[in-house]
């Protein structure tokens, strides 16, 4: 089997959404990490209620909602302006330690995001880690369907030309990855510390404790 294209998810996955806890700590002192794990949580629980309602919602608008629901949570007084540095710390998101050693390993392969993020959120961030040159961008904005809805899968294929044994996609998600097999990807859950893989009736084609475990397809 020939991967013709590596494709990433990008928040959790390639992107650290926790590395927001060093500018919430300066603002939000000893409350920043209970409001990062809140604000995640959140995000990807309103996304998957507007995916099931049939009512998409672009994701930083999502983003924004979840931020201010975490602030309100943990009990913080916070103004627009916060919310507004905060969203454009979120645009500065560090890359995890391996990534962009992995990413250079395998610059003579398609490269490719594939990221429920709005473009607005996600050529910001590649700019930003100079990765804009290194990796393409699609994202769930384009159809207004959010993975792992199948059909988004199907819009990432379609884009990339490809059929689905062509690619290898790469997710720290468990829903992402649950996705991506469903709809017939070959898959690497990229675990990053996570306990085990959840009983779903599902499972990757790979697990691998970082990205570097993917240098095995290249
Ligand atoms: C992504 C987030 C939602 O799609 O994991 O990048």
């Amino acid at each position: 089997m020939s991967v013709k294209a590596f494709v990433f998810d990008a928040y959790g996955t390639l992107f650290d959404v926790h590395s927001v806890q060093i500018r919430l700590e300066e603002m939000f002192p000893n409350k920043s990490e209970a409001i990062s794990q809140e604000w995640r949580s959140r995000q990807v629980h309103y996304f998957f209620i507007r995916q099931l309602i049939d009512g998409y919602k672009p994701f930083d608008q999502i983003t924004k909602w979840a931020l201010q629901d975490a602030l309100i949570v943990n009990q913080v007084e916070y103004s627009e302006e916060d919310i507004q540095e905060m969203l454009e710390v979120y645009k500065q998101l560090q890359p995890f330690p391996e990534v962009k050693q992995v990413l250079e390993e395998l610059k003579d392969k398609q490269l490719v995001i594939f990221s429920n993020g709005t473009m607005d959120m996600l050529e910001p961030l590649l700019n930003y880690n100079e990765l804009d040159q290194t990796l393409g961008l699609l994202s769930a904005d384009q159809i207004h369907i959010y993975k792992p809805s199948p059909h988004a899968y199907q819009f990432a294929i379609d884009q990339l030309g490809l059929q689905k044994d062509e690619v290898l996609f790469m997710s720290s998600n468990p829903w992402d990855i649950t996705g991506a097999s469903s709809f017939g990807l070959h898959t690497a859950w990229i675990r990053r510390g996570q306990a085990k893989w959840p009983t779903i009736d599902e499972e990757p084609d790979q697990i691998y404790s970082d990205l570097k475990g993917i240098l095995d397809w290249k």
